[in-house]
């Protein structure tokens, strides 16, 4: 399943395992070590590349059988584009090609480094998350083995010019790649076996890494008065819960930052009910409340020195007799009522309850929800970035570049008085739909309600946590989306320093 790859570093001089990859860029030149290593072989692999018209460009690579004389089987050599051009983000997507290559391949050495020099730590260490990432799948529920599936485990090594150094800079990236996978496996699993109570006790395994976890059940949410989110919720034959995870590797007293996720564990849009086509896609509709999971894991594994929240909010949101109707006026923890035009739009019923908890409770340095908020957002942005809206520029600024360096970009989208008013309702405080055009924004705005003065983002994940097309570090349906790009914010902007 997830595990079925052990990575390793050695060092540059060692020898060829049965895959040897290398890279070189558009000179088709090689670092020194990867020269050595193909020795007088060097002319042939030059022959095998212009006959295969591989010219080292970036997503590029030239897969042959080894020529007489390598150690190894089989040779890969991954191209990167102009020389000199790659940065620190590419590196990620390079571990990714690799191992799109690996299929049945049972020990691999992949020599880090290009003719510029050998690779740094840090990049060796992206190299690494990326063969994990890509090798990523999902096959928990398939009882029969593939014919080809004859090598269960994958052994990677990879050379390196200093392994201590590597073994230190992957550590940490490790952990946070272990995050991305427990986002992915929550958002994987059918609607059947993860319905909130089983959430809940996914989120509750955090304890094991010194998470402390908190489960409010039906009866504990009705007395906070969450009548939004229990809304939603009374539809459902399985109750809703909502969780609360803590992470305090800060000092005691620092203010904690806050993560929010909604985690409707399937959306049939309830009394308003979806169409049939594609609906089974909607047990993703959790993916946010995933990534707040595959966050805190990632931020307590590596002993993330930050006081850190994780809260979710997980319901069901089903058609029955008992559902909420079109119509009905739900009154939230903060007091003020909603009046439901729509039953399908349930996230930011949900979502409302759940900031409005956690600003009250924790008065944190800021907040940022995720969620697959809005089919809009697919509409504006595709599957490329992730929709920002935020009351805080400094907090969207630093949002923006934690994209750019993980590759999980967002683009920041408006708010403002204009918006808020298109949901104001004639029979309640608010409605929780506004006008078909413009739906991810009025989505926003009716959670801003509910935030106050913290400062925060809402992150809508619709068009990237769940469904995304296949890319160089995922194959799945839940992509994981979120949880390197707030564990890299955490990293740089709110982690004290070592
Ligand atoms: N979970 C959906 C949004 C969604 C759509 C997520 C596609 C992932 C892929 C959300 O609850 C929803 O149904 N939103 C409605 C809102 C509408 C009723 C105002 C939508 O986007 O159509
Ligand atoms: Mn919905
Ligand atoms: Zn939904």
């Amino acid at each position: 399943m997830s595990d079925s790859i052990t990575i390793g570093f050695v060092p540059l001089s060692a020898a060829a395992k049965s895959v040897l990859v290398l890279f070189t860029d558009e000179s088709l030149k090689f670092g020194s070590a990867s020269a050595k290593i193909l020795g007088g072989t060097a002319e042939t692999v030059k022959r095998a590349a212009s006959a295969a018209r591989f010219k080292g460009k970036a997503g590029a690579a030239l897969d042959i059988l080894a020529p007489a004389g390598l150690k190894a089987e089989r040779l890969i050599v991954i191209g990167t584009g102009k020389a000199g051009a790659l940065k620190a983000e590419d590196y990620i997507k390079l571990g990714g090609q690799i191992s799109g290559r690996l299929k049945n391949a049972p020990a691999v050495t992949v020599v880090a480094e290009l003719a510029g020099g050998a690779f740094k730590p840090a990049d060796v260490a992206a190299v690494a998350s990326g063969i994990r990432l890509r090798a990523y799948t999902f096959d928990r529920y398939k009882t029969k083995k593939k014919d080809d599936d004859d090598t269960p485990k994958l052994a990677v090594s990879i050379a390196v010019s200093d392994v201590s150094a590597a073994k230190k800079a992957f550590a940490p990236v490790d952990q946070v790649t272990d995050g991305v996978i427990v986002a992915r496996d929550l958002v994987n699993e059918p609607p059947n076996v993860l319905y909130p109570e089983e959430f809940a006790k996914r989120a509750a395994q955090l304890r094991k890494l010194g998470v402390q976890v908190e489960i409010f059940d039906k009866k504990a949410m009705t007395k906070l008065g969450m009548g939004a989110l229990l809304g939603v919720a009374q539809g459902s034959v399985r109750e809703g819960r909502m969780v609360v995870m803590r992470w305090n590797g800060g000092k005691k007293g620092d203010k904690p930052v806050g993560f929010v996720g909604k985690g409707v564990c399937f959306d049939t849009g309830g009394i308003s009910i979806k169409p049939a086509g594609g609906m089974e896609e909607m047990k993703g509709d959790m993916a946010g409340a995933a990534c707040v999971v595959g966050l805190m894991h990632a931020l307590a594994a590596r002993k993330a020195k930050v006081n850190a929240i994780g809260a979710i909010g997980l319901v069901e949101n089903m058609p029955d007799g008992n559902a909420q109707r079109p119509g009905d006026i739900v009154k939230t923890m903060s007091g003020q009522t909603i009046e439901i035009i729509n039953t399908d739009a349930e996230g930011r019923l949900v979502l409302a309850d759940v900031l409005y908890y956690v600003a009250k409770t924790y008065k944190p340095q800021f907040m940022v929800d995720l969620a697959t908020l809005t089919g809009a957002i697919l509409v504006a942005l595709g599957t490329e970035h992730a929709g920002l809206f935020s009351n805080n520029d400094e907090l969207s600024e630093r949002l923006r570049l934690a994209g750019l360096a993980t590759g999980e970009t967002v683009w920041r989208m408006p708010l403002g008085a204009a918006y808020d008013k298109l949901i104001d309702s004639k029979f309640a405080d608010m409605k929780n739909t506004g006008p078909r055009y413009g739906g991810s924004i009025t989505a926003a705005q009716l959670l801003q309600r509910f935030v106050n003065e913290t400062p925060w983002a809402h992150i809508d994940i619709a068009g990237t946590g769940m469904g995304a097309p296949s890319s160089d570090i995922n194959t799945s349906f839940g992509t994981g989306y979120g949880v390197r790009l707030l564990d890299r914010l955490v990293a740089d902007y709110y982690e004290a320093k070592k």
